[in-house]
């Protein structure tokens, strides 16, 4: 693999910085300083530093991304701009997908990643994962309707909804609401089940992860090792279990 790609690959820097910071002697290969950023090598075998930190590699790459309005969670979009566009041009080229999708108008924590287990895991129906939405809705919602919700409601196709649960006051217009699944505007559709609509959506968890408070919407930043530690173990929610 060639040196750059993987400087790259584990997600610390871009390949135009990868190619300054070996020019300017930043990158060593088994404790000899290497100039040549697109040199081979092997990621089992050889040591790699960059400005004197080990380099382990890492075969896929996580971001977490404050997603703005007016953006598609998808690879590819006739109309609209997508999320991805909204990384820097080296990171299209390593296969991200967001995993799991919001709606154009739907704001907060979108995971972007090119390992395909670990979202095929995040998002199958089977293993609960929990993500939690900030929202506003139109009416005041009763305490009935809150129950409902939590309960599962019916939506216009016949689809029942799994149980989920609400962060909120009785008769509030806004609240948390949280969801092991999700379908096509499944929020929007649970609340108009309920006679009542839903203004603005914001995701603020997904799983292990919290949206990120220093993340301005459109920002987006590596997922520690720590969390990439969490969301493979298999903890469902930001409680931790
Ligand atoms: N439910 C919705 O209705 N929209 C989203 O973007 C996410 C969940």
């Amino acid at each position: 693999m060639r040196l750059d790609k993987f400087l790259v690959s584990t997600g610390k820097i871009s390949r135009s910085d990868a190619g300054r910071a070996a020019r300017g002697g930043k990158v060593t290969v088994n404790g000899i300083v290497e100039k040549k950023a697109d040199r081979h090598i092997d990621p089992d075998v050889d040591v790699v530093t960059l400005c004197g930190e080990r380099i382990v590699y890492r075969r896929y790459t996580y971001i977490l991304l404050n997603k703005p309005a007016g953006y598609v969670s998808a690879t590819e979009d006739g109309r609209d701009p997508t999320v991805l566009t909204l990384l820097p041009e080296d990171l299209g080229r390593i296969g991200l997908f967001p995993c799991g999708r919001l709606d154009k108008y739907t704001l907060g924590l979108m995971l972007l990643t090119n390992d395909g287990d670990l979202s095929h895991r995040l998002l199958s129906p089977r293993h609960h994962v929990e993500k939690r939405y900030a929202y506003t809705c139109r009416l005041p919602l009763l305490a009935e309707d809150m129950e409902q919700l939590e309960r599962g409601v019916e939506l216009e196709d016949g689809y029942m909804t799994k149980p989920a649960r609400m962060i909120a006051e009785p008769e509030s217009r806004s609240g948390i609401i949280v969801l092991t699944e999700g379908k096509y505007h499944q929020i929007k559709r649970m609340f108009e089940a309920v006679g009542n609509k839903i203004e603005t959506l914001e995701r603020v968890t997904f799983g292990p992860l919290s949206l990120d408070p220093t993340l301005e919407r459109g920002q987006w930043r590596y997922l520690t090792d720590a969390e990439v530690a969490l969301l493979q173990s298999g903890t469902k929610g930001v409680d931790g279990v």
